[in-house]
């Protein structure tokens, strides 16, 4: 069970393989690991003591935990962290069929929230829109389900720390990157 004052990454990742054994549902899923995942943020430093995180830099991702036995769709759950440089920004994208959670364990990120906009809804012809955003600061978590498009920025003024749990390591799924220029839309690579 999670227990702040002593939780580790080895027991998150226990918790995270005891919810898959538990439940097929996606949601309850990602929900059930975003709140262990905020349990772990809130314990300090375990971070910088598995990676060797250097106080300024190191940027760059690096893995924490493959797991072989559990996921969704399929084996191979992944966690990892991206160490990332100020208005670092990835594209529109998609998960595919998985779920991501993101953790920020230093800094802050502005998540986006994006969808196609259909004639009728203020738009003359089908285009790809952003609807909402928020800020997501340290300690805190985000989970998007299969299917769900967004983007992330860091708007922290200087480095963010990103944990981030894939359902299954998304260089295993196919999934896809969207123009909002032009509305086109291509498998996205890592
Ligand atoms: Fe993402």
């Amino acid at each position: 069970m999670t227990q702040t004052a002593t939780y580790t990454v080895e027991a998150f990742v226990e918790d995270v393989r005891a919810i898959f054994a538990s439940t097929e549902d996606p949601h309850a899923q990602a929900q059930g690991a975003a709140n262990h995942l905020k349990a772990l943020l809130a314990v300090p430093g375990w971070l910088e003591e598995k990676l060797n995180i250097p106080g300024e830099g190191g940027y760059g991702r690096f893995e924490l935990h493959l797991d072989e036995e559990y996921g969704l769709p399929g084996p191979g759950f992944w966690l990892m962290c991206s160490i990332q440089t100020d208005g670092q920004e990835s594209p529109v994208h998609d998960h595919g069929v998985a779920w991501v959670i993101y953790g920020v364990y230093e800094g802050a990120i502005e998540q986006s929230k994006w969808r196609w906009f259909y004639k009728g809804e203020g738009v003359e012809s089908t285009q790809i829109k952003q609807f909402g955003k928020f800020i997501q600061n340290d300690r805190t978590v985000a989970f998007f389900l299969p299917g769900e498009i967004h983007k992330t920025l860091n708007v922290a003024g200087g480095r963010s720390i990103v944990v981030r749990l894939e359902s299954q390591k998304l260089d295993r799924i196919t999934r896809y990157q969207y123009d909002p220029i032009d509305n086109s839309v291509k498998v996205m690579n890592r």
